[in-house]
């Protein structure tokens, strides 16, 4: 386990661009892994899921509730976007929040990531926005667009 948040860690410092504060620190990732409810996948280079002993290109992180399962943490290493890893990561959260029970995936993202593209072609509709939800380091207000995917 300590050996997959190093592996989380170094994806999260590569993945997420710092004007946005979006990256969570070790002790956040620790502490929701603590939980019963969280949970991880990792992706190798080659879009496969991760075997020990190699690189780690990407992971997402979630969290299940009753029948739904929340994508808390996307990302992939910017050396190997665009090859389908993100979509892989997101496929083997639906097997494996199916296999959970939830009934759909929920997500919050601020506006314009370029990654609502990829949500969308998963099969993902928005249902609704917080305005100024997210402070960025610098303290621009940016608004949060929540998405959601039916799997059952
Ligand atoms: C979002 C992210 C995970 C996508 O990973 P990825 O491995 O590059 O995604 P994929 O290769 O599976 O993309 C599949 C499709 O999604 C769309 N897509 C993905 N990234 C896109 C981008 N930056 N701009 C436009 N479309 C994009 C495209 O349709 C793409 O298919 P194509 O490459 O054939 O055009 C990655 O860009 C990332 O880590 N971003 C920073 C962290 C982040 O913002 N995460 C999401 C919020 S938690």
């Amino acid at each position: 386990m300590n050996d997959d948040v190093d592996r989380i860690m170094a994806v999260m410092s590569a993945a997420f661009d710092p004007v946005f504060g979006e990256a969570w620190n070790r002790r956040q990732v620790e502490d929701a892994l603590a939980f019963g409810t969280c949970h991880y996948a990792l992706v190798d280079p080659a879009g496969v899921p991760f075997v020990d002993g190699g690189n780690a290109a990407g992971f997402f992180m979630s969290r299940t509730g009753y029948e739904e399962e929340e994508l808390l943490l996307l990302a992939v290493d910017p050396q190997y976007r665009r090859r389908g890893l993100g979509r892989s990561l997101l496929d083997t959260l639906r097997t494996g929040a199916s296999g959970r029970g939830a009934r759909r995936l929920l997500l919050e993202m601020r506006r314009g990531n370029p990654a609502e593209s990829l949500y969308r072609g998963f099969g993902f509709y928005s249902i609704g926005e917080r305005r100024e939800y997210y402070r960025t380091p610098g303290g621009e207000r940016l608004d949060a667009v929540t998405f959601a995917c039916d799997i059952s």
